[in-house]
């Protein structure tokens, strides 16, 4: 029987600047486009080959089909004016490919890297091999469409705060607005959190996210599901609420509402020029803002309710 013959794809790479990938995954994947980021473009942080291309331009590759390619440059010149991308610091290039570089392209994006103590890798990755340090936890993702690799700097952000807080007494709980891959929900379960839920819109979530409790075996103490905060109830110990600038602003009575008195709050996926308007409308929420942090156009903050 004759082999059937390989759908011609075109794959079109897409180099922009710094700090935009997991943001641009994201938009993609809203429209419809599976992507991925580049090899050699991964974040800093790697374990295998540590060190990366340090000043390489970022890069995010989409395989798509001859009459998608103008749908996605559309889009892309769409996402390069609402982020407001300086003229000529984004291109696009555009080659014809065969079918089967497509599931090679996701192993090949998947590289491990380290986040404090924590070694996040993917469930095709054997930890044995990495080359970790005393104190480090594994964190293992299941790869899926939702937001949450843990490449995005906001998502790095909110690791290093979950490790703070979890360091001497974790918090006895924890939610997380917005948990995509399920990336922190499952990491604070790892790091010795006992109750951990989490939800998002996205319908890919919740069966994502806990599979990824289960394969770092802390299912029995996550609960997900799909929706928005809104749907979300209870006091908690400890609210994290990696979003963006505008949903973080408009959220602030939730917040609010989530939190047991004294407990902390984690937001972050706040552009720069948006955080001071931001913070001041948390503060008014009686949160006192005790950090904040930023990585490339990210900031990040951690409050504690009054
Ligand atoms: C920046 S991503 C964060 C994903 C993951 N928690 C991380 O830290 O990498 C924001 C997530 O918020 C979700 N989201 C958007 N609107 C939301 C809403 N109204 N309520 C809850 N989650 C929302 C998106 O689907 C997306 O997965």
């Amino acid at each position: 029987m004759d082999a059937k013959p390989l759908k011609p794809l075109w794959r079109v790479t897409l180099t922009h600047p710094p700090g935009w990938e997991e943001s641009l995954l994201w938009h993609f994947r809203e429209a419809g486009f599976e992507a991925a980021v580049a090899e050699q473009t991964f974040p800093a942080g790697l374990l295998e080959g540590e060190g990366g291309q340090v000043g390489a331009d970022p890069e995010i590759v989409v395989v798509t089909e001859e009459q998608e390619v103008s749908r996605l440059r559309a889009l892309t010149e769409t996402v390069a004016k609402a982020f407001e991308w300086p003229q000529g610091s984004w291109r696009i290039q555009v080659e014809r490919r065969q079918e089967q570089d497509w599931e090679a392209l996701w192993r090949k994006r998947w590289k491990a890297f380290r986040c404090g103590n924590l070694v996040v890798h993917a469930e095709f990755h054997d930890p044995r091999n990495f080359p970790t340090r005393d104190r480090d936890q594994p964190l293992c993702l299941k790869a899926g469409s939702a937001f949450g690799t843990g490449g995005h700097a906001s998502t790095r952000l909110a690791l290093k705060v979950l490790q703070r807080w979890c360091r001497n007494r974790p918090p006895a709980d924890l939610i997380d607005l917005g948990t995509g891959s399920g990336i922190l929900a499952v990491a604070a379960a790892v790091l010795g959190v006992p109750k951990v839920a989490g939800m998002d819109p996205d319908p890919q979530s919740p069966a994502q996210a806990q599979e990824t409790a289960a394969l770092n075996r802390v299912a029995q103490r996550c609960r997900f599901w799909r929706g928005t905060l809104e749907s979300a109830g209870g006091r908690w110990q400890a609210v994290m609420a990696n979003l963006h600038s505008d949903l973080v602003r408009d959220h602030a009575a939730d917040f609010h509402r989530l939190l047991a008195p004294g407990g902390r709050l984690f937001v972050g996926g706040i552009l720069d020029r948006k955080a001071e308007g931001t913070f001041l409308g948390l503060k008014r929420s009686d949160l006192r803002l005790e950090w904040t942090s930023s990585r490339g156009r990210w900031v990040a903050g951690a409050l504690v309710k009054q």
